[in-house]
């Protein structure tokens, strides 16, 4: 039996999951841009693979009959409608564990380039204007010993407190529940939110993009953080208020942003935060290493292959 799988985005370069396709008994679909080819015949989709964040909506759900699995890559499910898919009793899977250091590491390389002016001070190097070496100027923050805030204690957020130990760091975290393993061995302690906001010398906000964590960092909580503070969002845009971020930045209060993720994503490419010398702005590399993404792949079709062949679903969210 050939499958039918409505994929989106195109996964061509992508070797691994190429391979791993060929490798079944499977006829791709493509969604190459904001909506599937006109002549896609929804009827004969068993399968949803997600790739790049497009929306899998209840809508496009109830167009597909014999659907039978979504299969994501990435941990992230917030664009997929989760409720639809459990109503409709369709399986999603996703990939957990296989991002958690390579997210947490460039949590940590945002959070390092924001603290320590490396994006500005790498432009002005290169720049007409460095003609003499200055003590005085593009002064940071110093990492080394200052309080760790982590919002969203799940496994990024405390692989990303595992490596502030190295640095010396007390940590605070910000979690629905209690984290004991975090709390044991990392001495993280978990405090309220606007305790956590104006405690911390950094903020990492590593939270899964839910209708609770939707908005949670706005103008009130930018307020509370101290203004010589760094917060880095390695989660979703939307857990910020990005207009928030921008007037708090302009206005100076706060040492620097950065950020993986916006909304949208991309941002326009006239928008104001673009102009922003003090964020740090990446375009959504959290889990880009080659390893990272073969493990991903893999970890994305044998989803999709289970759902499939009515097998149970190794990472099965709903
Ligand atoms: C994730 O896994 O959620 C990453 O953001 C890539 O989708």
């Amino acid at each position: 039996m050939t499958w039918q799988v409505l994929i989106q985005s195109d996964v061509e370069p992508y070797v691994t999951i190429t391979r791993l396709l060929d490798q079944a008994d499977i006829e791709l679909h493509w969604w190459r841009d904001h909506e599937p080819d006109p002549d896609t015949n929804f009827d004969v989709i068993d399968a949803i693979y997600a790739y790049g964040h497009f929306s899998v909506t209840r809508e496009l759900m109830q167009k597909c009959p014999r659907l039978k699995i979504v299969a994501n890559f990435g941990v992230g499910c917030d664009h997929i409608d989760q409720e639809a898919a459990k109503e409709l009793g369709i399986p999603v899977g996703n990939t957990p564990g296989v991002l958690d250091d390579t997210t947490a590491d460039l949590t940590w390389a945002l959070l390092m380039a924001a603290a320590r002016n490396v994006v500005r001070g790498d432009h002005f190097a290169r720049g007409p204007d460095f003609l003499q070496y200055d003590p005085s100027f593009m002064l940071g923050q110093q990492i080394t010993g200052g309080i760790l805030g982590i919002v969203g204690m799940g496994r990024i957020g405390y692989q990303v407190g595992k490596r502030a130990i190295g640095f010396g760091m007390p940590i605070l975290y910000h979690n629905r529940n209690r984290n004991e393993k975090a709390e044991a061995d990392l001495g993280a302690t978990r405090v309220a939110l606007d305790e956590l906001l104006e405690r911390s010398d950094f903020i990492a906000l590593n939270m899964p993009l839910t209708d609770e964590t939707t908005g949670m960092i706005g103008a009130r909580e930018f307020a509370l953080m101290k203004s010589t503070a760094v917060v880095v969002n390695a989660a979703r845009g939307p857990v910020w208020d990005q207009d928030a971020l921008l007037a708090c930045l302009r206005s100076g209060h706060l040492h620097a942003a950065a950020t993986d993720v916006t909304y949208p994503e991309p941002l326009p490419r006239d928008h104001e935060l673009l102009a922003e010398e003090r964020l740090v702005l990446l375009p959504h590399l959290g889990s880009a290493t080659q390893q990272t993404r073969d493990g991903m792949a893999e970890m994305s079709i044998e989803n999709l292959l289970a759902g499939l062949e009515d097998r149970p679903v190794p990472n099965r969210i709903v």
